[in-house]
């Protein structure tokens, strides 16, 4: 299956299909330097198997985790680009999930200002929704995403088999992502997750997701406006993920249970304690709120935040972020 993301000049296909990452070259132009940026938590089979079929592959793992998407491995990624004498017609490609997928993006947006881009996600977070849309950034201490640019991919390949590695806490994180399209555009989504969603609906979920998501940045590429709804649940997400260890999805699932209606919790609730996803978190309530606070959508004062009273259904809001406090401490204990 292949979604076209309609974005003038800027246009690109994500072609979702299993065995794809094996025949990469087919549909990518890896017939000159390609820099491939993995993390060394991502099983090295498939990386092995897209430098296979490059022309000249300069291949870097990355230690796994957040704290890695910074300036430190930037410059690192770069330097290596350098060294092995990387022009403007060579390309970057991401292998890895969101973590490897904006460093990469943003390494290839700097360099040389702009070479070719393949993402290639392999997480359930970074499939249903991180690999699209252009979103590109490094973290600078504990504020997410604080340096980066929009930058779109020039193609996107989406290998569901992938997803048999990745941990079961991950991927009920990534799917976490996909439950927060639904709840802002999709009722339909939604009640799939309300009955139940097993690994034979994974290739569903990951298309009606990534739809979502096209919509909506085909409509405001640069977040000037609609797309800040792709941002349910992740202004006291972010929070509670600078504060605790949680996983990116799993503070975004807590946000959205903070940022919705009453009616919505009740049914949002048993949705995520199937998909053993948080409910709540043992924190200090206050310290996340200083985190959100940092956090760079509440630079100025005021905040928009984003709520869902129905499923399907959302809308954007200013507040005053001490209104925020009690949203906090609904997840926050
Ligand atoms: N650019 C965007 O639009 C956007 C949207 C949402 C989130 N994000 C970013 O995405 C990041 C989170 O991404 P994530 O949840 O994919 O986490 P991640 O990239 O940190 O990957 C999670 C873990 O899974 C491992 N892994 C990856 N693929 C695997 C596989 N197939 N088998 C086994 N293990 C595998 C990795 O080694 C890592 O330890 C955050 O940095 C977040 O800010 C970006």
């Amino acid at each position: 299956m292949v979604i076209s993301m309609d974005l003038g000049p800027d246009s690109y296909d994500i072609v979702l299909e299993r065995g794809v990452l094996r025949r990469a070259g087919e549909t990518l132009d890896l017939n000159r330097k390609v820099m491939l940026v993995t993390d060394a938590g991502v099983p090295p089979a498939y990386a092995d198997a897209i430098e296979a079929q490059c022309a000249s592959c300069t291949r870097r793992a990355v230690a796994p985790g957040e704290a890695r998407k910074s300036f430190a491995e930037l410059e690192a990624i770069l330097t290596e680009m350098l060294q092995a004498g990387f022009t403007r017609g060579d390309c970057v490609v991401a292998l890895g999930g969101g973590m490897v997928g904006d460093l990469a993006g943003f390494a290839a947006s700097c360099y040389m200002r702009g070479v070719d881009f393949y993402n290639l996600p392999t997480t359930v977070l970074s499939q249903v929704d991180s690999s699209i849309g252009g979103k590109t950034a490094v973290n600078l201490g504990d504020i997410k995403n604080i340096a980066g640019a929009f930058y779109q991919p020039k193609k996107v390949l989406i290998d569901a088999d992938v997803l048999q590695t990745l941990p079961a806490r991950q991927v009920s994180a990534g799917l976490a992502e996909a439950l927060k399209s639904s709840l802002i555009r999709d009722a339909a989504l939604f009640e799939r997750f309300e009955r139940g969603v097993s690994a034979d609906d994974m290739e569903d979920v990951i298309a009606a997701s990534l739809r979502i998501k096209k919509d909506v940045v085909e409509q405001d590429e640069k977040e000037r406006g609609l797309r800040r709804i792709l941002n349910f649940g992740h202004t006291i997400g972010h929070g509670i993920e600078a504060v605790t260890g949680l996983y990116h999805g799993e503070c975004v699932a807590l946000g959205m249970l903070a940022m919705c209606s009453d009616a919505v919790r009740g049914r949002l609730l048993p949705v995520l304690e199937s998909l053993r996803l948080p409910t709540s978190v043992h924190a200090d309530a206050e310290r996340v709120y200083e985190a959100m606070l940092h956090d760079k959508k509440a630079v100025g004062g005021s905040l928009t935040v984003v709520r869902v009273e129905t499923p399907g259904d959302c809308a954007l809001e200013p507040v005053a972020p001490e209104s925020l406090r009690e949203k906090i401490a609904q997840v926050v204990k």
